[in-house]
């Protein structure tokens, strides 16, 4: 839990030196502790060694903070790691306009991840599901036992789905709580201890024992309010901005060709977060992306409305998010686990909130100047500022 605020009036215009202390001082983390292990990139070699095989060295990416997040009426910092200018600066400044707003509120389901077990050249389909079904106590006791770590921290082997795929082809899904834990290794041991009783009781040849992506029991809902009059600036009025972002959430919902853009710009901020702890950005992407297909059609994760008589924007994200706060890449690397300590998150369901709370507002952000000024502005005077181009010094 951080000890002070996540609003910093300035915090740009300091060095990254008094930047690393401020947030060192309100996350309650040793004074030199930012510095040491980003001046390693948060890894050293032997650290990498460790992660990856053939390994050659480590490549450094830009890590940086989103501010002014609150959620659920506390206080946390976005630790983000991104190569794309403009990211970082629109996920502080939506959050700071929903901060005016009461902030975010979010919920998170049980950490439940699916254990998938696949057997093929199954004659009767029915006879194997009821099999299986009846079966459940008996494969949920036994997943408990290849998993006894887990089971002493509370999680394990909660239920079983049994579902007839066609073709011969019957799926036995163990759903399995992983606590503070993102949970791959401890779910796939799952599946691979019970491959071959289910063959068995299927009356089939085992397939593929592997954990789901789509870990759709595993959801993280973030909403978000901003009040109308609060929403324009100097150049850009309130309501007319606001109804702008409504109809871009329409555009998106009634075109799966915005969706996939809309849905990237909120990958933005959900991947920068899950990336800097450590945790596995492909796994949620992969999540993310069959949620929104979930209907049949490909869906923006996040929608946005006018509502109150038109008064307030409110927006809504969902998502299936698998991180963890303890094992998996925090093991070896100090800079995940420095990120971690930064945030404020104390579980995994606070970081999938944080995560969520960023991708939600990283969208609003594009939203809002796409609707507006247009996107190129602001983006490409950060890009040109970057990669200081030969088009000229960028106006401050
Ligand atoms: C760019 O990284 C993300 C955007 O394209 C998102 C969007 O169009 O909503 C600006």
């Amino acid at each position: 839990m951080l000890t002070g605020s996540s609003s910093f009036p300035g915090f740009r215009a300091l060095s990254v030196e008094e930047r690393r202390r401020r947030i060192a001082e309100i996350a309650g983390l040793e004074g030199g502790a930012l510095t040491r292990a980003l001046e390693t990139g948060g890894l050293d070699e032997g650290g990498a060694e460790q992660m990856v095989e053939d390994a050659l060295g480590r490549l450094a990416v830009p890590f940086g903070v989103g501010l002014h997040f609150r959620i659920n009426g506390r206080d946390f910092l976005a630790p983000m790691v991104i190569e794309e200018p403009s990211v970082i600066a629109a996920a502080s400044h939506a959050a700071k306009r929903i901060r005016a707003g009461g902030g975010f509120m979010a919920e998170t389901d049980p950490s439940i991840m699916i254990a998938q077990i696949e057997v093929h050249g199954v004659r009767d389909a029915a006879r194997a599901l009821t099999r299986l079904r009846e079966a459940t106590a008996e494969l949920i006791a036994a997943a408990n036992r290849a998993i006894p770590s887990l089971v002493e921290r509370g999680g394990g082997a909660r239920d079983l789905a049994v579902r007839d795929l066609g073709e011969g082809f019957v799926v036995t899904h163990v759903h399995v709580d992983c606590c503070d834990a993102m949970g791959a290794n401890t779910v796939n041991t799952v599946a691979e201890a019970l491959g071959d009783r289910v063959a068995e009781l299927a009356d089939g040849e085992l397939g593929l024992r592997i954990l789901s992506n789509y870990c759709d029991r595993r959801c993280t809902r973030v909403t978000a309010r901003v009040p109308v009059a609060a929403f324009g600036d100097d150049t850009t009025d309130g309501p007319e901005a606001a109804r702008g972002v409504a109809l871009a959430s329409r555009f998106a919902e009634l075109d799966p060709y915005r969706a996939a853009t809309h849905n990237k710009g909120i990958m933005n901020g959900v991947d920068a977060v899950v990336l800097a702890t450590g945790n596995d950005w492909r796994a949620v992407e992969a999540g993310a992306h069959a949620f929104a297909a979930r209907s049949g059609r490909y869906a923006p994760l996040a929608t946005w409305r006018l509502v109150d008589e038109g008064t307030q924007l409110e927006g809504r994200i969902e998502l299936p998010m698998a991180l963890g706060t303890v094992g998996g890449a925090l093991r070896a690397h100090d800079g995940a686990r420095l990120a971690l300590a930064m945030s404020g998150a104390d579980n995994a369901a606070e970081l999938g909130q944080l995560a969520a709370a960023a991708g939600l507002a990283c969208n609003l952000a594009a939203l809002r100047a796409l609707a507006t000024e247009g996107i190129q502005k602001g983006h490409m005077a950060l890009h040109r500022r970057a990669l200081a181009e030969p088009c000229g010094p960028v106006a401050p």
